[in-house]
């Protein structure tokens, strides 16, 4: 059974729509969300996690690379959503073994969301 299917695809808009709340509103990545449209981001994120758990893939948003490279995202913003996420799916009652292979499946693609790391002494 894919995590998709385990987790449920209503419970997974759920702990999204939370998720992006919080990161809206967070004072270390908030101002990345600054001035785009939060309804088009969930949207696309939805998709794009469906896809990603194992579910029906129908994202059609833009590559992951292209979206972040103009974004000065560092490893501490990427950590801090990457906890934001982890304590909404803590505080819906996911289950620990859900919790850890979803982020495990998010933390693969941190090549893909971070600068190159070469000019970055962080
Ligand atoms: C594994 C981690 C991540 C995944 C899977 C992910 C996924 C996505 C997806 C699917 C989109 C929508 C693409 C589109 O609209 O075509 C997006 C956009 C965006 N993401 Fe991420 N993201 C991640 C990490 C981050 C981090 C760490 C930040 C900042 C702290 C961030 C900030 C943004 C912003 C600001 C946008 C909107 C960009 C724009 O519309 O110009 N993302 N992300």
């Amino acid at each position: 059974m894919s995590l998709y299917e385990e987790i449920g695809a209503e419970r997974i808009a759920k702990i999204l729509s939370l998720f992006y709340q919080r990161c809206f509103e967070d004072v270390m990545i908030g101002h990345f969300f600054f001035e785009k449209n939060h309804d088009e981001l969930l949207k696309h994120q939805l998709a794009f996690t469906t896809a990603m758990l194992g579910g029906p893939s129908g994202y059609q948003g833009r590559a992951l690379t292209n979206v972040h490279d103009p974004l000065p995202i560092r490893p501490p913003h990427f950590a801090r959503r990457r906890m934001l996420l982890k304590e909404t799916m803590e505080e819906d009652g996911l289950e620990k073994m859900l919790i850890d292979s979803w982020i495990g499946l998010e933390d693969k693609l941190k090549p893909l969301i971070l600068k190159d790391q070469s000019s970055c002494r962080a």
